[in-house]
């Protein structure tokens, strides 16, 4: 599966790659420099990869001004993904939160930023509780019909919010989402819950954000310590500090690990393919500090995970759905449910 087999965004005709490029790195503290950043981007660009995700938010826009950069010259080629929501300095109270104020402030400055005319695809970047719904539904409406914004996508929002502003949408002719960003990993399953059953259900493609658990899923940290050639750390110093690194996320890690070595792929690779595997996922967010780690990761195309690698991996990170979904699954409420018939489920 090359990077230039496009896919479907959600119910859009929108054609993405099925790894999409996460630039939350560029230009950060703990992420890559302007030359690095650069090298990724190109190599992702070279190989036929077109969805490139960014925000306003991350490093202070300085994201968004290099993303814009090195896609000038190549902005046809590319889906430039970016959000709103969150302010980059305290004292405005209108910079941030999902209100139309602050969507369109955020349009003009990253438009400014990407050094276009048009965002391929905005996202509402994280649910503030505070806005009507109708607010932000027609606020993304008009942002299209101006052509600013040409599709719409969500993100860190609970699953019943977004099936109520999807339907909203559908039933007043509204653009409706494409597109749900979701933190999807072999560590954080709770979206199988509802998120990304949701999801599926409204025709929205999911985009997996932080796949490798913030890069805890990469084996470097299996037997508990940071890979030698590793040695500034990036962001795993600070997962570590955090306490992110502990015997129940380094056990799910060396799981990864037991596969990859079974299978001659690196966890990186393996830990980004267990996302892919999943029907809902239409391009998990690939997120790399080096070009080395970006070339790693890209190889998670080449994989496919056979039956037995899938079951150990679901075993060793399985999650309770909880209620309702294990009261429903409960034999004497599917056979008062069928009248002990055997009904086949819709696939
Ligand atoms: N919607 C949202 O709220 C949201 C939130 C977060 C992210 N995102 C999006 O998702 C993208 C990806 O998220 P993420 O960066 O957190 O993804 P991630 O893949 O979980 O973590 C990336 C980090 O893992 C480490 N890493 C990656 N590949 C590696 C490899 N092959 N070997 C060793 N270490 C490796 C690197 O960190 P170190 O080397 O520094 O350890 C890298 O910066 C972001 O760029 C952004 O576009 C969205």
């Amino acid at each position: 599966m090359p990077l230039d087999h496009y896919r479907l965004l959600g119910r859009s005709g929108l054609r993405v790659s099925p790894l999409a490029l996460g630039t939350m790195t560029f230009g950060e503290t703990w992420g890559a420099e302007e030359v690095e950043s650069r090298r990724i981007f190109d190599a992702y660009v070279d190989r036929g990869g077109n969805f490139v995700d960014t925000a306003g938010y991350y490093a202070k826009g300085r994201s968004e001004e290099l993303t814009g950069k090195f896609a000038a010259g190549k902005r046809d080629g590319v889906v430039l993904s970016t959000k709103y929501s969150l302010a980059v300095e305290p004292g405005d109270p209108n910079a941030g939160g999902n209100s139309r104020r602050s969507m369109v402030r955020a349009v003009e400055d990253s438009l400014r930023r990407l050094r276009t005319d048009r965002i391929d695809l905005l996202f509402l970047h994280v649910w503030d509780d505070m806005v009507p719904a109708d607010e932000i539904l027609r606020g993304f409406d008009d942002l299209v019909r101006q052509g600013k914004i040409l599709y719409i996508g969500i993100s860190d929002t609970p699953a019943w919010r977004i099936a109520w502003l999807q339907v909203m949408a559908e039933l007043r002719g509204w653009t409706q989402f494409a597109a749900l960003q979701v933190e999807y990993s072999l560590l954080q399953r709770t979206g199988e819950r509802d998120l990304i059953p949701a999801a599926r259900a409204l025709g929205i493609g999911v985009m997996p954000w932080s796949p490798l658990g913030n890069g805890l899923l990469s084996g470097k940290y299996a037997t508990g310590a940071l890979q030698p050639d590793d040695p500034e750390g990036g962001r795993a110093q600070m997962m570590t500090a955090i306490g992110r690194v502990n015997p129940a996320t380094v056990a799910i890690a060396d799981a990864v690990k037991d596969v990859a070595d079974a299978i001659g792929a690196s966890s990186a690779q393996v830990a980004l393919a267990w996302t892919l595997a999943n029907p809902a996922v239409v391009a998990p967010l690939v997120g790399a500090r080096t070009l080395r780690q970006f070339v790693d990761n890209i190889g998670a195309l080449d994989l496919r995970l056979d039956g037995e690698h899938l079951a150990a991996l679901d075993e060793a990170s399985r999650i309770d759905l909880g209620f309702p979904h294990d009261f429903l699954k409960f034999p004497f409420i599917r056979d008062a449910l069928t009248a002990g018939t055997t009904v086949v489920p819709r696939g």
